[in-house]
This record gives structure tokens, C-alpha cells and sequence, in this order.
């Protein structure tokens, strides 16, 4: 690790402290909030968020935060961290276990850390600008399977589906008949992590936050994948849709993609 180090260590300390807390609580009885008729947030995404931004503040004083779950005042740092204290609340509220948090670091608007951690599993996914993604200490590289076909791909719904025409369906069916299999797991942040791990080919996601993908965003590109918009051009995390993968079948995802938002039936 070079440059960042220093960065990504205390991010591992404030994840490690966040899925402490959340697996201590995990299935227990929870305060929960709803944000929307979907969208729930609970005591624990909160108190993650509070343990998470409390350790990087008292490492980083003067850096900036973006989190899920407050607001934070921006001093104009060139340092900000974006912050998803649960990604997987739903999961995380009904008991299953499928969760993370999610860290990132942005110097002067570039992602130079990321960390993904799934206290259930503890597998922690780590990348630094230019020293590649890793998980658990293990180097990690998208897979290299080949075509659309042989492919298995992660996605989600954005919580306003069921008023929103924008709400991913179309795409869903078209890729379910496109490609060998579809997980909806429920944490788009794992989702990113497994693509960066080989263990997903792709994934794709409409109305995400930047606090859902950009740690995700950072795993995938160190570990050789490419992460781009839909229409396949240049993306940065508050993009609101996002196409990333082994970077082999990107093209035939894009071609997909433009197909079905031309109305074009598969
Ligand atoms: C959600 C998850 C989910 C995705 C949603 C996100 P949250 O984040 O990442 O997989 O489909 O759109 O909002 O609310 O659990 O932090
Ligand atoms: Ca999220
Ligand atoms: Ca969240």
C-alpha cells in the first residue's frame, strides 16, 4: 500500500467497530424508523453511522463527510468520506443476514480508499488507489467469464418501484433472459465487492447513492473490472446509474441496456 495506507487503515477500524456493534445486535428487537413507504433506517444505522464518523473524525479532524443517515457540515476539505453505515438495512431489520458497511475516501473528488465489510461473514474488502482490491489480505481480480450467457449478475430496485416507472423492471426481465442467473441479494455495496471478487460478472443499479457505490466503485476498477453509465460512458459515484463488470461482457450489458430503454423486446 502506498499513499493511502494510512487512510484505509483507520476506514478497516471504523468498519470493524461498525459490524461489531451490528452483529452484537443483529436479530434483536430494533427501533425502526420508515423514510418512505420501503425505505427503513433503524437505531443501528445510526449508531453505526455515529461510531463510524466518530473514528474518523478523531483520526481525520478537518476531513468532510457524506453519510446515508446525517448531515454533516462541509469546511471544504479536499478529503471527504462517503459513508453507507448499513448497506442492506431491509435485510439487516427482517434478520437476514446479508449486510455491510460501506467506506470510501475521495481526495480532490478522486476515490483513493474503499472498504466493504461483512461482519456475518468477516470478509473485508479492501482497495487503495493503484495498490488493487483485496479481500481479507487475499489480491482480488474479476473473473474473465465469457459471454452475457455464461453470466451471473447482481442487481436492485430502487425503494420507489412501485410509482416510479424508472424502477429497473424492463431491464430485469430482459437480463434474466439474457444471462445465466440474477441475484437480488439486497446491499449494493456487496454487490460491487462480489464483482470486484470474481464471484459476480456484473451488476447494474438505477438511483443508487453515492454512500451505496463508492467504495464498490473503487474494489471493481483496482480489481481490473470497469464500472461505467448505462449508455457506457465515463461514471463518477453521483451518477444514478451504474453498469460495472469483468469488463468482458460490459459491451453486451451497454447493447442491453440501450435496448431495452429503446423499448426494443429481448
Ligand atoms: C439499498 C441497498 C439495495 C439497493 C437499494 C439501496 P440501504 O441501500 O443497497 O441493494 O437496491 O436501492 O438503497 O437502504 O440498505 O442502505
Ligand atoms: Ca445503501
Ligand atoms: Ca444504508
Amino acid at each position: 500500500m502506498i499513499g493511502y495506507s494510512k487512510y484505509l487503515q483507520e476506514a478497516v477500524t471504523a468498519a470493524r467497530i461498525a459490524g461489531q456493534y451490528q452483529k452484537s445486535r443483529f436479530a434483536s428487537t430494533l427501533e425502526i424508523e420508515m423514510k418512505g413507504e420501503k425505505d427503513l433506517v433503524t437505531e443501528v444505522d445510526r449508531e453505526s453511522e455515529r461510531l463510524i464518523v466518530e473514528h474518523l473524525l478523531s483520526r481525520f479532524p478537518g476531513h468532510d463527510i457524506i453519510a446515508e443517515e446525517g448531515d454533516y457540515l462541509q469546511a471544504g476539505s479536499p478529503c471527504r468520506w462517503i459513508i453507507d453505515p448499513v448497506d442492506g438495512t431491509t435485510n439487516y431489520a427482517h434478520g437476514y443476514p446479508w449486510f455491510c458497511s460501506s467506506i470510501a475516501l475521495e481526495v480532490e473528488g478522486e476515490l483513493v480508499a474503499g472498504v466493504i465489510y461483512n461482519p456475518i461473514y468477516d470478509e473485508l474488502f479492501t482497495a487503495s488507489k493503484g495498490d488493487g482490491a483485496y479481500l481479507n489480505g487475499n489480491r482480488l481480480s474479476v473473473s474473465n467469464r465469457v459471454p452475457l450467457s455464461n453470466s451471473l449478475l447482481g442487481t436492485g430496485f430502487p425503494y420507489d418501484c412501485a410509482t416510479d416507472p424508472a424502477n429497473n423492471f424492463a431491464s430485469f426481465i430482459a437480463f434474466q433472459k439474457s444471462a445465466r442467473g440474477i441475484r437480488r441479494a439486497g446491499a449494493a455495496a456487496l454487490d460491487l465487492a462480489y464483482v470486484a471478487a470474481g464471484r459476480l460478472d456484473g451488476f447494474w443499479e438505477l438511483k443508487l447513492k453515492a454512500w451505496d457505490v463508492a467504495a464498490g466503485v473503487l474494489l471493481v476498477r483496482e480489481a481490473g473490472g470497469v464500472v461505467t453509465t448505462f449508455d457506457g460512458s465515463a461514471y463518477d459515484v453521483f451518477n444514478d446509474r451504474i453498469v460495472a463488470s469483468n469488463g468482458l461482457i460490459h459491451d453486451s450489458m451497454v447493447t442491453l441496456l440501450a435496448a431495452v430503454a429503446a423499448g426494443v423486446a429481448i
